[in-house]
């Protein structure tokens, strides 16, 4: 399986990372294939990385062992009900689209496909995204580390054992990138007042941030013991750490996150629709 064919169905952000990360670490670029609705972006790919494109869904996923569902959210019904007829040798498909189910995924692209439903994130268009995954029971062990492989092109990757937990990996992870830059602005903003210039501001801010995110990731500690050792009794981040907490910054984290999730739920219940019968006969 290492030279699966793949066909990316939408060639644009999300694929074109995936398909960078790919060849960058040495997936041979004949064994991969795109199509767009329209043709600038593969022409790019091809000349960037060699792969090769086409304008014909249908034949590329006919062709191909993993089909990566790359369009978005709000036409994946049409594009997946339109691939159904080019999918009868049961390839892998692996979902990009938030909010799709894999129930939904199930209906429009035909029963008992094996189906990887992915969540990455934004910072994977730099090869350092976080993406969560769930796989439906027709999907082998086989193709499962095919599906990690292709996901970690552009980042980590881990897997959840239940469909619902794609929504607690939205709240963490999928809209994650945009908490840190909330806070990052107000840590700017804050600079400012307190006599920096914006740049000065920005640049300490920044640094912090990439700093502190990786001593995480490189120290094997928790968060919890790294912010002890930086917190000196009667110190100057002591007093920080105090008004945030004082102020309630868990509890306001946990209330975001929440409201995530529970809009995630709402978007993929509105997305992911698979009307009665009555309702498509227009009753
Ligand atoms: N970008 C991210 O950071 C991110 C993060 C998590 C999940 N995702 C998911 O990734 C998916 C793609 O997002 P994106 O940001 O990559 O969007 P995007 O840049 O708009 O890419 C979607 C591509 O699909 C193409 N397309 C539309 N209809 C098509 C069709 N019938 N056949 C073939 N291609 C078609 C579009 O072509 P045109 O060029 O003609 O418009 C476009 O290039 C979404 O479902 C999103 O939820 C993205």
């Amino acid at each position: 399986m290492s030279q699966a064919t793949l066909a990316f169905i939408g060639a644009g952000n999300m694929a074109s990372a995936i398909i960078a990360g790919l060849v960058n670490n040495d997936y041979p670029a004949e064994f991969i294939l795109a199509t767009n609705r329209t043709p600038g972006k593969l022409h790019a790919l091809k000349e960037q990385y060699g792969i090769r494109t086409g304008s014909d869904n249908l034949s590329a996923a006919r062709e191909a062992q993993v089909v990566v569902l790359s369009v978005k959210p709000q036409i994946m019904r049409e594009v997946a009900s339109s691939l159904r007829a080019a999918l009868s040798h049961k390839p892998l498909i692996i979902s990009v689209a938030a909010g799709i189910s894999l129930e939904a995924l199930n209906h429009w692209l035909g029963e008992d496909l094996p189906i990887v439903r992915a969540m990455p994130n934004t910072p994977s268009q730099l090869g350092v995204g976080a993406c969560g995954l769930y796989a439906n029971p027709h999907a082998s062990a086989v193709q499962k580390t095919l599906a990690e492989r292709i996901m970690q092109a552009v980042g980590t990757t881990l897997w959840v054992d239940k469909e619902e937990l794609i929504d607690a990996v939205i709240a963490v992870s999928g809209s994650g990138p945009a908490y840190f830059f909330l806070f990052m602005e107000a840590m700017v903003e804050a600079g400012v007042k307190l006599g920096l210039t914006q740049q000065q501001a920005l640049d300490l801010a920044g640094q912090t941030a990439l700093g502190a995110a990786r001593m995480v990731q490189e120290s094997g500690l928790p968060p919890a013991e790294l912010r002890r050792r930086v917190t000196s009794p009667k110190g100057t981040t002591e007093q920080a750490i105090l008004t945030f907490e004082q102020q309630g910054l868990r509890q306001l984290t946990l209330e975001a996150m929440r409201a995530c999730a529970t809009r995630a739920k709402t978007l993929a219940a509105e997305l992911s629709h698979i009307p009665t019968s009555e309702e498509e006969h227009g009753k």
